[in-house]
């Protein structure tokens, strides 16, 4: 029977993209599809990765892991400059995973690499038994919901070391751009500023965020990415530092909840 042609077309639906689904053929492999559907700019933004990092105070011991790691742009440098082990990858995309292992690793980067370290999964799925220094998810939230940003800080929470510090990136909206703002596409799947994308957040939800794990907050803004997103670090809190926060939410509640008591007794 003849076959009407299905062409998938990557990031068609901007508002619910497809990244699990989406499968690399070879011949888009051998063309370097899977360059293209991380960002491309191969050559420069995935050691800009690892430069910035480690002018953050990454060190080999640390173990680190890359969230939406995709055909390991930035995970090559990362394995180069880790002791071996230390670098762990989650990524939605299987095919693109795969074809940045076999294709862009070099045998002794492989040799170096658990293959158990890497994880196809869309769901933040980081627990591989181990706590981690650094996280990374460099152009990841520019891609995912606000419910999807909100579960990676809740499960990266619980296998976060203390004192260890998530990077991530994201598109900025400003504050002075109403929520309600109804702006067209300026080219073909570039609408960032419609109210159809959902992957441009104020500042505001990426504080928001941090509500969910044991976390601080801080905006750090402009570390040099080439689509200018901007960078934010989350620092997973100690328990020390996790038991004066909540002394201190206490304190602050306590009077208040004595003048709403003492309200209905007056009332
Ligand atoms: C623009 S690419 C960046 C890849 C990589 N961080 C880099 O800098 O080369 C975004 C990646 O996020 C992945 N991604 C999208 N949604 C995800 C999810 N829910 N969990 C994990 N990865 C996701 C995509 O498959 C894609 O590889």
């Amino acid at each position: 029977m003849p076959q009407i042609e299905h062409r998938v077309e990557l990031d068609a639906d901007l508002t619910n993209p497809d990244f699990s689904g989406r499968v690399l053929t070879p011949e888009e492999i051998a063309a370097g599809e899977h360059r293209a559907y991380v960002g491309g700019v191969w050559d420069t933004h995935g050691k800009h990765q690892l430069e910035y990092l480690i002018s953050q105070g990454l060190k080999p011991h640390h173990k680190l892991i890359d969230i939406g790691c995709g055909a390991f742009r930035a995970g090559q440098h990362f394995i180069d400059y880790l002791d071996a082990g230390n670098y762990y990858g989650v990524d939605a995309n299987h095919s693109v995973m795969q074809a940045g292992y076999e294709t862009e690793l070099t045998d002794e980067q492989r040799a170096k690499q658990p293959i158990e370290n890497l994880r196809a999964n869309d769901r933040f799925d980081t627990d591989f038994g181990v706590k981690f220094d650094f996280a990374i998810a460099n152009s990841v939230f520019t891609h995912v919901s606000l419910n999807h940003i909100r579960l990676c800080m809740y499960r990266l929470d619980r296998v976060m070391a203390p004192g260890g510090s998530f990077y991530a990136t994201y598109f900025v909206r400003k504050k002075t751009v109403p929520i309600d703002e109804i702006k067209p596409a300026r080219r073909r799947n570039k609408g960032f500023f419609t109210e159809k994308n959902n992957y441009v957040y104020y500042r505001e939800d990426l504080r928001w965020a941090a509500k969910w794990g044991d976390w601080s907050y801080e905006y750090i803004g402009d570390w040099g990415h080439p689509a200018n997103q901007q960078m934010v670090r989350y620092t997973k809190l100690t328990p020390e530092q996790v038991a004066a926060r909540q002394a201190a939410k206490e304190h602050k509640a306590g009077p208040g909840r004595v003048r709403r008591i003492a309200r209905r007794i007056v009332g």
